[in-house]
Order: structure tokens, then C-alpha cells, then sequence
């Protein structure tokens, strides 16, 4: 059998994190991304660590060049969440998170493309996966930038999935809802987050795990998806389904 090769972006923390370990357990070879990755120098156990800024189109064609060919998937979980009313974010985080989310999701796409190309067969198309949120979906008041951004990268796997099909590139895009990771935690105490609130508990009552997301993110790399493409699929337990007003008192 084929031992499939993906790449992870954000592979040091939270949902990129988690998924790095669950490909590696369902037998992939997986390359991690990561402007804070431990950088391996190569492969080991069928994993390498790649130190990269995705928002560097240096750093990001040297990354792609050290992993090569075959290359089946990539998977694009880097990601920042900077947060403040739209009349006071400065224009330094604006400018990150559009870089990060933004820039750095197409630059890896881009980048990647040639060798998903290669790898695709007719019954086995080669698969792009892009972490949006439920934010660009139903933007929330204090995080109107981090929402542009996921927006953008929405549209954006709409457009590569029609111009990338005929290549053999399958492109979808997952809408977390709020998900228990460091990007959560560091905005959870509205003191701190200029009056941000993560979404919090859902009408399944809880937040998402990691793996709540890459449960999805394994069917879109699955043959199961064979004929999903240029999708933006929520997984939030509800959250935006119909608004719920706040309790009376
Ligand atoms: N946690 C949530 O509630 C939630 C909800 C919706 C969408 N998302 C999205 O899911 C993705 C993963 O989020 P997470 O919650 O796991 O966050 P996280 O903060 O736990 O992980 C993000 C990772 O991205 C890396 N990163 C940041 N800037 C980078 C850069 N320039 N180059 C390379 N790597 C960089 C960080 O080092 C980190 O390891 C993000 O795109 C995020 O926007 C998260």
C-alpha cells in the first residue's frame, strides 16, 4: 500500500497539533509547519518538523522543497486571532492576521500545488483541507478582522477548488466553531481581550476538542469526499444554527 505524504500547517499546537497525530496514526507520512516547530532536520519515524513562517513565500518554497515529492495533502491550520473593536485595532494586528490567515493559507496552497498535481490520480484526487472558522460565517462584534480574514480564505477554496479540480485537487475549507486550544485560552478573560468572547458553550453543551475538527478534516481526506469540493463546512455544535436569545430575568 502507498504510504501517503501530507503537510500540516500550525502542527505545534492545538488542531494542527492533533492532527499530525491522528494522520500519523491512520499510517500517513506527515510534515509539520510551524514558526515555533522543533526543527527535525529531516525525517524521522515518518514525521519531520519544519521550522516556516507561512507568511514568508521564502521560508514557505524552502519548507516545500525539503519535503518534495509524492505529497498527497495539506492541511492549513496556522492561524492568529488578534481581537479589539474595529474603530481601535491597531493596524499591526491587522496586518498579522491578514498575513498569517490570509496570506500564509494561499502561499501554502500555491506552493504545494505543483506536487498535489503530481500525485493525483484519476480515483485518487489529492486533497487540500483549510482551516476557516465559524467567524466568517457569523462574525462576532470585537472580531471583525480575525472574521475578514476567515472570510477571505472561505472565498479563496471556492476559487482554487474550481480552478484546481481539473487538476486533480480536491480544496474544503472547515468552519470551527470554538474549539479548546491555546488560541481560546489567551482570549478568554474579556478583561484581557478588549471585550472579545470566545462563542463558548454550544447547544450540544460544550465547546469542541481538537479532534471534534480533524473527525471532519479525516473524511475530507478520505475517499468518502471524492466528489466534495470548494465546500465551507461548520463543525460547532450548533452555534449559529438560530439565535438564542438570552435567558429573561
Ligand atoms: N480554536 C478555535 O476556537 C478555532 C475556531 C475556528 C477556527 N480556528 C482556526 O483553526 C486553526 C488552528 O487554531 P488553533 O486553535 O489550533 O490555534 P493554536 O494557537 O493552538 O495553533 C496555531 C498554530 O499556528 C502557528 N502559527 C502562528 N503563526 C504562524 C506563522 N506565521 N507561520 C507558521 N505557523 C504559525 C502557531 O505557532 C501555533 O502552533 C487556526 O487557523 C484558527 O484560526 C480555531
Amino acid at each position: 500500500m502507498v504510504v501517503k505524504t501530507a503537510v500540516v500547517t500550525g502542527s505545534s499546537s492545538g488542531i494542527g497539533q492533533a492532527a499530525c497525530a491522528r494522520l500519523q496514526a491512520a499510517g500517513w507520512r506527515v510534515a509539520g509547519l510551524d514558526v515555533h516547530a522543533e526543527d527535525t532536520g529531516g525525517w524521522r519515524d515518518g514525521f519531520q518538523g519544519i521550522r516556516c513562517d507561512v507568511g514568508d513565500p521564502a521560508s514557505v518554497e524552502a519548507a516545500f522543497a525539503r519535503i518534495g515529492r509524492p505529497l498527497h495533502a495539506v492541511i492549513t491550520c496556522a492561524g492568529v486571532l488578534r481581537t479589539g473593536p474595529l474603530e481601535s485595532v491597531p493596524i499591526e494586528d491587522f496586518d498579522l492576521v491578514m498575513r498569517v490567515n490570509l496570506r500564509g493559507t494561499f502561499l501554502c496552497a500555491q506552493k504545494a500545488l505543483p506536487a498535489l498535481e503530481a500525485s493525483a490520480a484519476p480515483d485518487a484526487p489529492s486533497r487540500i483541507v483549510l482551516l476557516s472558522s465559524i467567524a466568517a460565517l457569523r462574525p462576532k462584534v470585537s472580531g471583525g478582522v480575525y472574521a475578514a480574514s476567515k472570510a477571505a480564505v472561505s472565498q479563496l477554496c471556492r476559487v482554487m477548488a474550481a480552478e484546481w479540480a481539473p487538476k486533480g485537487v480536491l480544496v474544503n475549507a472547515i468552519a470551527p466553531g470554538t474549539v479548546d486550544t491555546p488560541m481560546v485560552r489567551a482570549v478568554s478573560n474579556p478583561n484581557s481581550s478588549a471585550g472579545y468572547r470566545p462563542s463558548g458553550v454550544s447547544p450540544v453543551g460544550r465547546i469542541a476538542q481538537p479532534d471534534d475538527i480533524v473527525d471532519l478534516m479525516m473524511f475530507l481526506l478520505s475517499d468518502g469526499s471524492r466528489y466534495m469540493t470548494g465546500t465551507t463546512i461548520p463543525v460547532d455544535g450548533g452555534t449559529q444554527a438560530a439565535f438564542i436569545p438570552p435567558a429573561s430575568a
